[in-house]
């Protein structure tokens, strides 16, 4: 999914947070976003994601404006992870059961996400009791696992031990050779920009 913001102005109160004039977010590449703290990314973030509808601008994705069927297809990642007080297991597979699907073929794609991020020791455990890495790449799989045509990480690996880091970013790259999805990332580590972006912006 491409995506396209033209004249882009966002406003807390009378303080103009975002005012972009044209920004180009290629197909299928891996573009990070950086910039110093509080200049607007997590906010163009949640405009991309759709959460966030108070601006004036256009986005479109794939030449279109926001739809069902385009929040369908992407997800964000949040800086601070977000977890159902369920097992890892349930939560991972979460966005296969509200698309609907066969229950043995969610379960073979949740064990799947499951190895590669390494994270087989926590199936079954509450969610919300897991260290802030864990929730990390259990955040991250319960992203991947429905294979979204357009993802959206905030500051993924901030917080967390070299060894997961190097879990997170290789499954991300693997995640986008193999399906060839849109991943936006925004990080303000300029080593962790080079080492997974195809494309660096700077806010
Ligand atoms: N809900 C809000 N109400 C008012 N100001 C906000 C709100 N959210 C963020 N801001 C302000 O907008 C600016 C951009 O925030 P943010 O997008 O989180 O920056 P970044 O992610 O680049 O650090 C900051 O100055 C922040 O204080
Ligand atoms: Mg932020």
């Amino acid at each position: 999914m491409e995506i396209k913001i033209k004249n882009l102005k966002k406003y807390y109160g009378e303080r103009q947070i975002l005012n972009i004039e044209e920004m180009f977010i290629e197909r299928g590449k891996i573009t990070g976003i950086t910039g110093s703290n509080g200049c607007g990314k997590t906010t163009l973030l949640g405009i991309i994601s759709g959460l966030d509808k108070e601006y004036s601008g256009i986005v479109t994705y794939n030449g279109i404006k926001l739809n069902k069927e385009i929040i369908n297809n992407m997800t964000i990642v949040f800086q601070k992870p977000y977890l159902f007080r369920r097992t890892v297991y349930e939560n991972i597979e979460y966005p296969l059961k509200v698309r609907g699907g066969d229950k043995k073929e969610n379960k073979n794609l949740v064990m799947d996400i499951i190895k590669r991020l390494e994270i087989e020791d926590l199936i079954n455990k509450k969610a919300h009791l897991l260290s802030g890495g864990e929730s990390q790449k259990v955040t991250l799989a319960r992203a991947l696992v429905f294979k979204p045509k357009l993802l959206l990480l905030d500051e993924p690996t901030s917080n967390i031990d070299p060894a997961a880091i190097e879990v997170l970013e290789r499954e991300i790259i693997r995640f986008n050779k193999e399906t060839n999805s849109t991943i936006v990332i925004v990080t303000h580590n300029m080593d962790q920009s080079k080492r997974l972006g195809q494309r660096i912006i700077e806010m």
